[in-house]
Formats: structure tokens, C-alpha cells, sequence
């Protein structure tokens, strides 16, 4: 009996999933709904009651098991990098000049691109092992994203099995999961009728879908995804992106059918126009076209600069405009004390999302577009930015429009309004201002500052409205109790609080850098910062032009930095802060490094050591990891498979080390 079972489960189980693919990547169907449930309901039987004939590819595994605690960590075989934009023809046009040049090769030359749609959702890096999906994980960082796996694998146009018989080894495949503008509209009526948050844009729905514990939401909301990437892989090559997607078409992934192979820049404009008109009749949202080397040899020659590939650019469609009614205009008050008038405007649509508010940036920027309470309007949203108004349509002026005057005082503490001279911002000059405290506390634990999970909006609100934090530092000193007098707060809630604030408490040097708000202080500033300074103590002493010897750091941020520690109210509440949290210092590089002043190129699989691994080493003896081969190199370091960097190391005489080579460089060996 066993025998025959077995034979069935494996037969059942093929057919489910061929079924799965007919249905959701094909969009195709073979057989009714109902005789599909017929075999899905024999094999879940038949698996029940030989649990151990089930195979690891079963698609009864795609419900997902127990709500998660948390997401684990999965480090990505290879980092995912982001792309750079183009938003006009002409930034095309210098594109491709631009690619030439790097490829060594005559202007005349037409170069072969591969086109497709750029889709707008939140990218995931599945792994493949001998063809059976392992794990899926988003993007985080770009090296280390969150395994949810469970939740990918309850999307049934996903593979959980190469359709092939020979699959590589190993294989990393990326792509886009997306929510489309349909089943993003009902999901956001269905949420309104169970009193719950409405998501902005199918983006954020997908993501947030995504990103859920309990694997059966996931499995709830209408997901979808299409696959373009690749990451690392052992035991297959592409010549081609083309040949690389039809692969993946064919071993059953959802690949988008607007793809070309486009000779010269002049062509993928043509694709770009054709697929602009097409836009919005497509079921999902696109942001661009992404124009990608297709031949594989000239996107590893070109290389990559700050994380984006030199030969692929985001060609990208103009922001979406629609017209619509200012009903108010409200002032925010930021994290800087910055007053920022904003437009309550009637809901409208706009490139899959509802739009309820415009930012009106300024003062001078109302008095300029001459913008009135009442005014008929043009809004435009590009991407994840706020939405703006663009302009009054004056002709459908009644005359009983308001004017709009700045307050010249706080809305929120009343405190007098500042507009220094030359600035077009107005600001509460009051530090002690809740507005701006609830901001900084929001921006202090920000996901890419201390990353304090489930320390939201609302929470921070009710926190600071009660009294529970007057300064930052006070938000490590709340206590359970505390927490449990709130409203909404229970026993488990608190608790997960009180231990995700106690998992804040040694932050990476550059988060808490990142986390404090210094204007003009972004994410990658604040690495520079934590990297040349080294510490907290000797950051705050720093002067302009010690700045100004960082990294990227040019006059105005250097300016920032020592503005903000000049103030005395900023010194005070950081050294409270340090007295309860201690960040974590970067290791120190001496420039007696055994790499200090060196440039080094990694290429190929080295057989331990991942790609972010080697980086990390040689980043710690004082060397730099540059993505492409020149003569400024001193090092190729090469594994398995090393391609056209190697060749070219060769040409040009460049040191070659394997991974022995790089560790008794660094006294390892
Ligand atoms: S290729 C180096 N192709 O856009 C990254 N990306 O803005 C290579 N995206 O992180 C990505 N559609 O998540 C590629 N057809 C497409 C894409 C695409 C959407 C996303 C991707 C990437 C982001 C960059």
C-alpha cells in the first residue's frame, strides 16, 4: 500500500503544482476549481496518513506553520544593490555615454539593453538549493535582509520547485513581490469595514503583508511577484539577462512579458514611450523602466559605484498629477521646530493610493504659486515622497478663496516663530516644544537609527503626552508599569516594549549618530562619521575642518554637525542618553594596517569567506573594496569563477591573491 502511496503523493503533488503554475503565473487554467481542490484534498489526506511520504516541495506547505516571535536574520549569498535613476531623456542619452566609456568602447557602437518594467513592490532574494526553495528574504540593509520565508511560500506563483531536471546546485533568484491595484483596493475596503488602517499605496500593502508573523495573513492577501535577478549561484552562467529571464520563465518563475533586448539608447526610448502609454491599463503599479547591460560579460566590466551597477539604470515616468480641492491648511511642526503648512485636500486618487493631504513646503512657496484655502489644485506624487501641490488652476477661482498666513506662534506650544534671515523655513523656537520632542523621539528609533520595534506614531504619542518622556533618555527609564497604566497596553505588549527598548541600548555607533537628527545627517553621513571619529566623545569635539577631511562630508553638513553639539540643550540630553546606552565602536583601523592605503577587487566565489566577509576584513586592515579593476589597484582577490575583472588584473599586471593570499596578508594565514 505504502508503494502505491507513495507513487500517488509524488504524482499528486507534481500535478498540484503544475496546476498552481497554469493558474497563477500563466494565468491559464487547465482544469475547474473544484477538481483542483479534489487533488489537493486527496494528497493532504494521503499526507496525513504517511506523514513521512510528504516531500519537502508538498504544496500543503504553502499554508504556513505557528505565528513567528520575530524574524530571524538571513544574509543574502551577495549584497542586493540599488539602481540609479534617469528621469529625463537626456540623463539616458549620458547613461549610455557614460556606460561606453567605462566599457572602453567607440560611441558608435549601438550597445545591446535589456528592458523591462521597473514594478513598484518590495523586493525579495529567494535561494534555491538543488532546485527546492529554501528561503526567501527581503532586502534590509542590502546585505542582511528578514527570513520570511513562510510567508513567501504561501504565494503560489512562486516555485517551490524549479521546473527542471538538472537545477543548479545553488542559486539566488530576485524579483519583486507586488499586490495588484485591484486587490489592493478591495483589501483597503475590506480593512475599513473591520475598523482597520487602510494601507497608502499597494507598495506598502504588499510589504506590509510580507512582513507579517502570522504566515496565515500572509497567505490571506492576493500576492503576487515577478522575478528579473539573480544573486549568487554555483553551477550555472548566462551570457545574457535575456537568455538569464527566459530561464527563469521557464523553470517556472512569473517573468514580465513587456521585456526587449533594445539596440542603442534611441531604442529603449521607443520601449520607454511604448510602455508609458501602456501604463495604466497595466493591473499593477510600474515607477519606470529599469535598462539593464544585457550582455553579462560588459555589466560585471562596468562594475558598480555606491552600491548601484554602473551598466543598469532606472529610467523612470514623471510623477502622476491629479486635480483636487484644498478644504484646510494645517501646520506641522518637525523634529527641527520647522513649520510646515500642509493642504487637507478632498481625497483623491493618484498612482495607487488615496491622497488626503499636500505638503505646501513654505511660506514663500505659497506666496509664490499664490496658493488659497479653497483653490482648485494640482497634485503630484512622485514615488514615496510626500505629495505636493504643483500649481492653482486659476480659472476655476470663485473669488471666495482664503489667503494663508504662517502663525507667529507655535500651533502646538505657542512658543514665538522664528524665521531666520535668508532661510525660507519658519521654526518654534521653544526646545521644549512636545511637537518637535515626539518627532526626534520618532526619528531616535527609526529603523535604521536604534530600530526600536513596535515603538510607533501612537505609542510615542501617548508616551510624551503623559508625561512618560520629557527627553530621549527617558524612554530607557519607563518601566513596565508604566506601560500597563496606558491605554492598549497589556501584559505581553509591555513586556515586548520594555525588551525591544533594553535590545536598543548598544547601538552601533553610526545608529545613534543617525538616530540624534542633525540636520543634513543622513544614514551614510553618519557612517563616515562613526568610522573617522571612532566615538561619541570625540564626535562632539570635532571642529569644521577636521569634518571636512570625512568622507563625502561637504561644508554644510560639517557646519551642521558642529551647530548642533554647539547647543547646550543637545549636549545635555546625548550625555543623559549615554548614560544608558552604550553604542558599539566601529574597530579602529591604524594606519599600520596591514592593507591601510590599499585598494582591493573581489571577484569570484572564494571557497569560506562571503562576499560581505572579505569586504568586512579588508575594511578592518585599513583597505578599501573597490568594485572595479584599474590600474589604481593593488589587489584582485579571486575565487571560483572569477570572470573578467580577473582577465583584466592580468592585462594590467594587478597582484593576484586567492583567499590564503588575502588571509596571510592580513597575519591570518
Ligand atoms: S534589477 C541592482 N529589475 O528596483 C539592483 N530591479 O530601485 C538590480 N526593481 O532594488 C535590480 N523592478 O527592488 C531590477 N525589473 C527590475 C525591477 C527592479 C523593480 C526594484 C528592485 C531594486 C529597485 C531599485
Amino acid at each position: 500500500m505504502s508503494k502505491t502511496a507513495k507513487a500517488r503523493i509524488h504524482e499528486l503533488t507534481e500535478q498540484i503544482l503544475h496546476h498552481d503554475h497554469c493558474y497563477y503565473v500563466l494565468d491559464q487554467p487547465e482544469i475547474s476549481d473544484a477538481a483542483y481542490d479534489r487533488l489537493f484534498r486527496e494528497l493532504q489526506e494521503l499526507e496525513e496518513a504517511y506523514p513521512q511520504l510528504r516531500l519537502p516541495y508538498s504544496p500543503t506547505q504553502r499554508v504556513g506553520g505557528k505565528p513567528l516571535d520575530e524574524f530571524a536574520k538571513l544574509k543574502h549569498g551577495l549584497p542586493m544593490l540599488s539602481l540609479a535613476n534617469a528621469l529625463t531623456e537626456e540623463e539616458l542619452f549620458a547613461f549610455d555615454e557614460r556606460v561606453h566609456r567605462f566599457l572602453d568602447l567607440s560611441p558608435k557602437e549601438n550597445l545591446e539593453y535589456f528592458c523591462e518594467l521597473k514594478f513598484d513592490g518590495l523586493s525579495i532574494n529567494l535561494q534555491y538549493q538543488d532546485g527546492l526553495l529554501i528561503s526567501a528574504a527581503t532586502r534590509g540593509d542590502g546585505e542582511v535582509g528578514e527570513d520570511v520565508t513562510q510567508n513567501i511560500k504561501t504565494i503560489r506563483s512562486i516555485p517551490l520547485k524549479l521546473d527542471t531536471p538538472s537545477p543548479p546546485r545553488f542559486i539566488e533568484i530576485r524579483g519583486e513581490i507586488l499586490l495588484p491595484i485591484k486587490d489592493f483596493d478591495q483589501l483597503n475596503e475590506e480593512q475599513l469595514s473591520r475598523g482597520q488602517k487602510t494601507f497608502a499605496n499597494p507598495r506598502n500593502a504588499a510589504a506590509g503583508s510580507v512582513r507579517q508573523l502570522d504566515a496565515s495573513i500572509a497567505a490571506s492577501r492576493p500576492l503576487t511577484g515577478f522575478f528579473y535577478g539573480m544573486g549568487s549561484s554555483q553551477g550555472v552562467k548566462f551570457a545574457r539577462m535575456s537568455e538569464f529571464e527566459d530561464q527563469l520563465e521557464a523553470w517556472g518563475f512569473r517573468v514580465g512579458k513587456n521585456r526587449r533586448v533594445c539596440e542603442g539608447a534611441s531604442a529603449v526610448l521607443k520601449f520607454y514611450r511604448e510602455i508609458e502609454k501602456k501604463r495604466d491599463s497595466l493591473p499593477f503599479e510600474i515607477d519606470g523602466v529599469v535598462v539593464k547591460l544585457n550582455r553579462l560579460d560588459h555589466l560585471d566590466r562596468a562594475g558598480a559605484v555606491s552600491r548601484s551597477p554602473r551598466g543598469m539604470i532606472a529610467f523612470k515616468y514623471p510623477p502622476r498629477q491629479e486635480s483636487t480641492t484644498i478644504e484646510d491648511i494645517i501646520v506641522q511642526v518637525g523634529r527641527t521646530g520647522a513649520l510646515t503648512p500642509v493642504a487637507i485636500v478632498k481625497p483623491v486618487r493618484l498612482g495607487g493610493a488615496t491622497i488626503r493631504r499636500a505638503t505646501l513646503h513654505n511660506q514663500d512657496e505659497i506666496d509664490r504659486k499664490d496658493i488659497r484655502i479653497g483653490d482648485r489644485v494640482l497634485i503630484q506624487r512622485a514615488g514615496d515622497v510626500i505629495p505636493e501641490v504643483v500649481q492653482v488652476i486659476f480659472e476655476s477661482r470663485k473669488g471666495n478663496e482664503k489667503k494663508f498666513k504662517l502663525p507667529n506662534a507655535c500651533p502646538v506650544c505657542e512658543s514665538p516663530v522664528e524665521r531666520k534671515p535668508g532661510e525660507a523655513v519658519a521654526r518654534c523656537t521653544s526646545r521644549n516644544c512636545i511637537a518637535q520632542l515626539k518627532e526626534r523621539l520618532r526619528h531616535l528609533v527609526m529603523k535604521d537609527a536604534l530600530n526600536i520595534e513596535g515603538l510607533g506614531e501612537k505609542i510615542i504619542e501617548q508616551l510624551v503626552d503623559n508625561g512618560l518622556v520629557r527627553h530621549p533618555a527617558e524612554l530607557f527609564q519607563i518601566t513596565k508599569t508604566d506601560l500597563l497604566e496606558l491605554e492598549g497596553f497589556a501584559d505581553k505588549s509591555s513586556q515586548n516594549l520594555i525588551d525591544a527598548i533594553a535590545n536598543a541600548r548598544s547601538p552601533e555607533l553610526y545608529r545613534l549618530i543617525f538616530g540624534l537628527g542633525i540636520r543634513h545627517v543622513g544614514e551614510a553621513t553618519a557612517k563616515n562619521l562613526a568610522r573617522s571619529f571612532g566615538s561619541m566623545e570625540r564626535l562632539i569635539q570635532s571642529q569644521e575642518a577636521e569634518l571636512l577631511e570625512v568622507d563625502e562630508i561637504g561644508p554644510e553638513m560639517a557646519r551642521s554637525v558642529v551647530e548642533y553639539f554647539s547647543h547646550p540643550e543637545n549636549r545635555h540630553e546625548l550625555e543623559s542618553l549615554l548614560k544608558l546606552i552604550r553604542p558599539i565602536v566601529p574597530k579602529k583601523v591604524s594606519a599600520g594596517s596591514a592593507l591601510a592605503g590599499k585598494t582591493l577587487v573581489l571577484t569570484g566565489t572564494l571557497p569560506n569567506l562571503s562576499r560581505s566577509d572579505a569586504t568586512r576584513l579588508i575594511e578592518e586592515n585599513g583597505g578599501k573594496v573597490s568594485s572595479s579593476v584599474s590600474k589604481n589597484t593593488h589587489y584582485v582577490v579571486a575565487g571560483e569563477e572569477a570572470g573578467s575583472k580577473l582577465e583584466k588584473a592580468q592585462a594590467l599586471g594587478v597582484e593576484i591573491l586567492d583567499e590564503k593570499g588575502l588571509l596571510s596578508l592580513i597575519g591570518r594565514g
